[in-house]
């Protein structure tokens, strides 16, 4: 298609229409033709509905359908409409929530579960996915560490890169969709762990720790980036010409569309930057926003800037170029409905392929984090019980798009499928909401089978609605009722293994003791309980590590590995610190369990790290190793991280950032050296104006099995 062409065709209205989105029913019109509610609301006319760009949250492929068949018909030009929507963990095969994904710290894996998101979607009539979201994420009170990949810039980094190339491939397929990376910038940052809450941060850590894996995504080739509800120095980023003209598009070179959060361009009056509607529209042309979601103010006061000289048609035209260029790319205007097609919806949607797929994602994402002698349990187990809130319920997680709990495989379920019916029996224990007091009929009866059972499955964690946007929770530990169950079910039988389900870290020292064993399966998926039976039974391996700290408590949030250092810096993490340093009175620092921890059915053990020279120049490289022995009895993987910690530096650099890690196959018994290679890239920080530095003297490298690794080897750039 000639867009160019194409374009010189269109009215500014109608240019301005290409760059408003509106949800699915605001398109629709009642049976006479006539403009209904939601639209009315908006004051939409007919001709702004037929000139509409983009649309959101629609039913799947044969809505999709009718609806692209009826714009087609009233658009004047006949441009297609692009169908957007948030797919997040899966369209209608569900796995893990990002969070998870994260754990599994198997970029390939995030691309391949991407890959299968996408093809669902597009027979769906999706086009360009809301994701992936690789907001850094710090405070486990946010509900939407849910979305996010964790606490790690280079973690969110690599995941987002897979996200991406997953979704988008190189759209030769038409199950390739357009990738949105959100929410730009620093949305993770909101203040109290609040969602949509400010957030205030010096640019010196925004372009160290929240800007980077943003950064990695627009350079994997994402077709669109979404602004983020908060502000960056004072300024909403739907409206913050610095952020998103000179970051993202000058210095990052960013060629795709910037599209506005939902409803964000009208909420800068709330925040008090805008007086009104025009001056919203004013912001956030003038900042370089593409697309404005669901709010019109482009379409009700473009026109006017354009004839005050406020912006120009050149502007415009740049936006509009933009959009109708991602629908080219998609082949939108060969075949306006892409993919979409009901007879491939049910061919696809939970195919056995996805679904093995979906269960491998939630093998790799579950973290075992403590394990007395419970686990494996025995292929003979004759009576488990499966009990808690969770045991026949919530495998899926927020922002599940199409999929449906009756679809899941719950863990009574997958226990059932995995051993016979007649070996496992269920109780619910308590309620699933977080302020549920125990229900002593279901108590008893949970405590009873528990007595009698061989072994226990107990299932807790946070119901999906407690997690995910708007969900923010200043309690992130288990309810009264469930820690109440863990530890009446202590009494009866040791032979219990803890089972969470959550959208975030939880805070679990009140209670980890009185749990022989425990594990954290996120929100799994529609699978989520045939593998959590693979898992316990030890047909597959926990080889998950943690992407966020789990704190003692919620008082120590913000908690992350990679924090800068005080002038009084704690004698022990892991201890109740000392007068006149930074510490809690009634808290260790550190958290209950660091980022990059999680056990497996084996032992691993690194030996301390060794570099290859002592020095090395910026051009120049150097090499840090580590033996790494499986001390157990099972063969399985370990996963070898790389942090490194700049020792004195003319900005404070955090105690230590990841760089690098391996998994290594290793049977039992068996060692072998993992090493890393350290480039000057891996030594370098930002300074406060986004200048990369790079500043000789000693560094360490450090080699382990989690955040945690105490020894390391020194070297310095000369
Ligand atoms: C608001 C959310 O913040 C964003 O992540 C999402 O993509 C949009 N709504 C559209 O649903």
């Amino acid at each position: 298609m000639d867009i160019k062409a194409l374009l010189s065709k269109m009215t500014v209205e109608e240019k301005l229409a290409q760059m408003s989105q509106f949800n699915s029913n605001c398109l629709d019109k009642d049976s006479d033709g006539g403009v209904t509610g939601p639209a009315r609301s908006l004051s939409l006319t007919e001709a702004d509905i037929a000139a509409t760009g983009s649309t959101l949250n629609f039913k799947g492929a044969d809505e999709m359908i009718r609806m692209q068949d009826e714009h087609m018909k009233q658009d004047r030009l006949g441009i297609p409409l692009l169908f957007m929507m948030d797919v997040i963990h899966g369209f209608r095969t569900i796995y893990p929530i990002p969070l998870g994904v994260g754990a599994s710290f198997d970029p390939d894996l995030m691309k391949r579960l991407s890959e299968m998101a996408a093809k669902e979607a597009a027979v769906g009539g999706v086009q360009v996915t809301f994701s992936p979201m690789v907001d850094l994420v710090r405070d486990a009170r946010w509900g939407r560490c849910m979305e996010s990949t964790g606490e790690d810039k280079y973690l969110n980094g690599l995941m987002a890169k897979a996200a991406v190339e997953g979704y988008q491939g190189d759209y030769s397929s038409k199950y390739n969709i357009a990738a949105c990376v959100k929410h730009f910038a620093a949305y993770g940052a909101a203040e109290s762990g609040r969602d949509y809450n400010s957030v205030d941060m010096s640019e010196y850590s925004l372009y160290n720790d929240y800007l980077p894996a943003y950064k990695v995504a627009t350079d994997a080739g994402v077709d669109m980036l979404m602004t983020s509800f908060n502000l960056i120095n004072g300024v909403p980023s739907s409206g913050n010409e610095w952020l998103l003209r000179e970051v993202l598009r000058d210095r990052w070179g960013f060629g795709g569309i910037i599209i506005s959060d939902y409803n964000a361009f009208r909420e800068m009056k709330s925040h008090g930057f805008c007086a009104d509607d025009y001056e919203c529209a004013r912001a956030a042309f003038k900042a370089g926003t593409d697309i404005e979601m669901m709010s019109n103010c482009y379409i009700k006061f473009g026109k006017r800037l354009l004839e005050e000289g406020i912006i120009t048609e050149a502007q415009i035209d740049e936006s509009v170029l933009r959009i109708l260029a991602l629908k080219d790319k998609l082949g939108m205007f060969d075949n306006p409905y892409r993919a979409a097609s009901a007879e491939e919806e049910k061919a696809l949607f939970l195919c056995p392929e996805h679904r093995a797929l979906a269960r491998e994602g939630a093998e790799k994402s579950a973290v075992l984090l403590k394990n007395e002698g419970v686990l494996p349990l025995s292929e003979s187990v004759d009576r488990v019980a499966v009990i808690g809130p969770f045991a026949d319920v919530g495998m899926i997680g927020f922002w599940s798009c199409h999929g449906k709990e009756s679809e899941a495989v719950s863990a009574y379920r997958g226990m059932c499928d995995a051993l016979g019916e007649e070996r496992v029996s269920y109780a619910k224990g308590c309620d699933t909401a977080s302020n549920a007091k125990s229900d002593e009929a279901l108590l008893r009866e949970a405590v009873e089978l528990a007595s009698r059972s061989s072994a226990v499955v107990l299932c807790l964690g946070e119901e999906r609605n407690m997690s995910g946007e708007s969900n923010s929770r200043a309690d992130i530990g288990l309810s009264d009722a469930q820690k109440t169950l863990v530890r009446e079910i202590a009494r009866v039988n040791k032979n219990c293994v803890s089972v969470l389900y959550c959208g975030r870290p939880l805070a679990l020292a009140d209670i980890i003791d009185d749990m022989p064993a425990c594990a954290v399966m996120w929100q799994p998926g529609t699978e989520g309980g045939s593998a959590l039976a693979n898992l316990l039974l030890g047909r597959c391996d926990f080889t998950a590590r943690l992407p966020m700290s789990f704190p003692y408590t919620v008082g120590q949030a913000p908690i992350y590995y990679n924090r800068t250092r005080t002038g009084r810096p704690a004698h022990d993490e892991h201890a109740i610190g000392k007068m006149y340093s930074s510490h809690y009175l009634d808290c260790p620092n550190g958290p209950l369990f660091p980022f990059g921890y999680g056990l497996s059915y084996t032992a691993f053990e690194t030996s301390a790290p060794e570099v290859s020279k002592d020095s090395m120049n910026a051009d120049g490289s150097l090499t840090v190793c580590a033996t790494v022995t499986n001390k157990g009895a099972r063969d399985s993987a370990a996963l070898v991280q790389l942090y490194i910690r700049d020792v004195v530096a003319s900005r404070v650099r955090p105690v230590k950032e990841l760089k690098g890690f391996e998994r290594v196959e290793l049977k039992a018994g068996e060692s072998k050296v993992v090493s890393f290679e350290i480039t000057s890239d891996m030594l370098s920080f930002k300074d406060s104006s986004d200048n990369d530095v790079l500043e000789a003297g000693e560094f360490h490298a450090f080699v382990g099995l989690s955040s945690d690794e105490k020894r390391a080897a020194s070297f310095r750039l000369v």
